[in-house]
């Protein structure tokens, strides 16, 4: 079985890692494509290492561009590889621009080449489709043979938008696969002592999606709330480019001065941050079930979750919407009240570590 596999962003170096790996050990020919979403070494090569992510034997080297232009240059590059290659599964993952790009290739090629599609992530749904990512998921599904499911309402969205019910397959988690084999070495990384933190002494945030970031007056009540935050213990938020250049854009930089602002960090760093911390502030998807399966207390600055399972079974919360700076404090004061959990107390069924070999036998049968 030749299985084709796409990564093109940072949220996908986690979940292609352990899917790889799977195939290898299975006997099956996988084979790696990066369509070079992202490029920077702290947002792409370094996880190739920390993760021992084999080298692609494809990279598009696509690079930033707007929406239509970054989707319609990695279709363009992808085609002739597809048709090349041959695989019998395209294997895509998440929810960013690559995975919408490729799926749209392969469906329209289907015929001719008999290549199947699988999803892994499918069918979370924000309802918001203002977000760039719930276009990408829901048109992948739509194009897909086979819907890896994390979490038991996926299906039901799925299944709400009439997808046949033998299509989708119950997968678990992949991304808490990665978590569960690395952490032992997160833990032995010197992140904290690096940033003058102690354990459980500290806030961590991530800040990127373009509704935070591109508006200005949404990004400057998320600051203020946060260097409010600030006044009472460490806040470190690790500076995504995007958040970058809309800060210095929009003049905020002075609400930064009183945080710990890092780079982008590795994985490793990260997760020995997000594990060692009083709590978690945070817009992104996948560290809202970090967390969750961390056990530590996470706010999320969004509207919606397309992951409720992380707030009804985890130990996600979600700001007052829009987040104030108030909002931001109150948020904060709610989660001093809270404990952390330790590993695993919290984890939804399937977030278990083996989420990639149910991926594997699911492609087999
Ligand atoms: C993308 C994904 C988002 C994911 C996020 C994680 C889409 C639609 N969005 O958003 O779902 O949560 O990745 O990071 O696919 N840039 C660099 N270096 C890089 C990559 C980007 O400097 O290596 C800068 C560029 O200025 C670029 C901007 O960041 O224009 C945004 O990058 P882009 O890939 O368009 O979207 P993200 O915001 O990273």
């Amino acid at each position: 079985m030749k299985v084709l596999v796409i990564a093109g962003a940072r949220p996908n170096f986690m979940k292609v890692a352990p899917i790889l790996r799977k195939l290898e050990e299975s006997g099956e020919d996988g084979i790696l494509l990066h369509t070079g979403q992202h490029y920077d070494f702290q947002m792409s090569a370094g996880f190739f290492e920390q993760l021992g992510i084999p080298d692609p034997d494809y990279h598009l080297g696509i690079g930033s561009g707007s929406h239509a232009d970054q989707t319609a240059r990695i279709m363009q590059a992808f085609e002739p590889v597809l048709v090349e290659s041959r695989p019998d599964w395209l294997v895509l993952v998440g929810d960013v621009n690559s995975t919408l790009a490729c799926s749209l290739v392969a469906a329209k090629l289907k015929t001719d080449l008999g290549c199947r599609i699988a999803h892994v992530e499918a069918g979370l749904r924000s309802r918001d489709w203002a977000m760039p990512e719930e276009v990408n998921r829901v048109l992948t599904d739509r194009l897909s043979d086979l819907l890896l499911t994390t979490s038991p309402e996926a299906a039901d969205n799925l299944e709400a938008e009439g997808i046949a019910p033998d299509r989708v397959v119950f997968a678990g988690n992949v991304m808490i696969d990665t978590l569960m084999r690395e952490l032992p070495r997160a833990r032995e990384q010197d992140t904290l002592a690096r940033l003058g933190l102690s354990p459980g002494g500290y806030a961590v945030v991530t800040l990127h999606r373009p509704s935070n970031v591109d508006v200005r007056e949404q990004l400057s009540g998320i600051l203020e709330g946060l260097a409010r935050v600030a006044d009472d213990m460490p806040v470190v938020l690790p500076l995504h480019p995007r958040t970058r250049e809309r800060v210095a854009a929009f003049g905020l930089g002075a609400l930064l001065e009183r945080m710990v602002i890092t780079e982008p960090l590795g994985y490793h760093d990260m997760l020995a941050l997000m594990d060692s911390a009083k709590g978690v502030f945070t817009d992104s998807g996948g560290v809202q079930e970090e967390t969750t399966v961390l056990g530590v207390p996470c706010v999320t600055l969004r509207e919606a979750t397309e992951r409720p399972i992380t707030v009804s079974e985890g130990t996600n919360r979600m700001v007052e919407w829009p987040p104030t700076s108030h909002r931001i404090a109150s948020a904060y004061a709610d989660m001093l009240e809270r404990p952390r959990l330790g590993v695993g107390v919290a984890s939804p069924d399937g977030w278990d570590g083996r989420a990639a070999e149910r991926i594997v036998a699911a492609l087999r049968r």
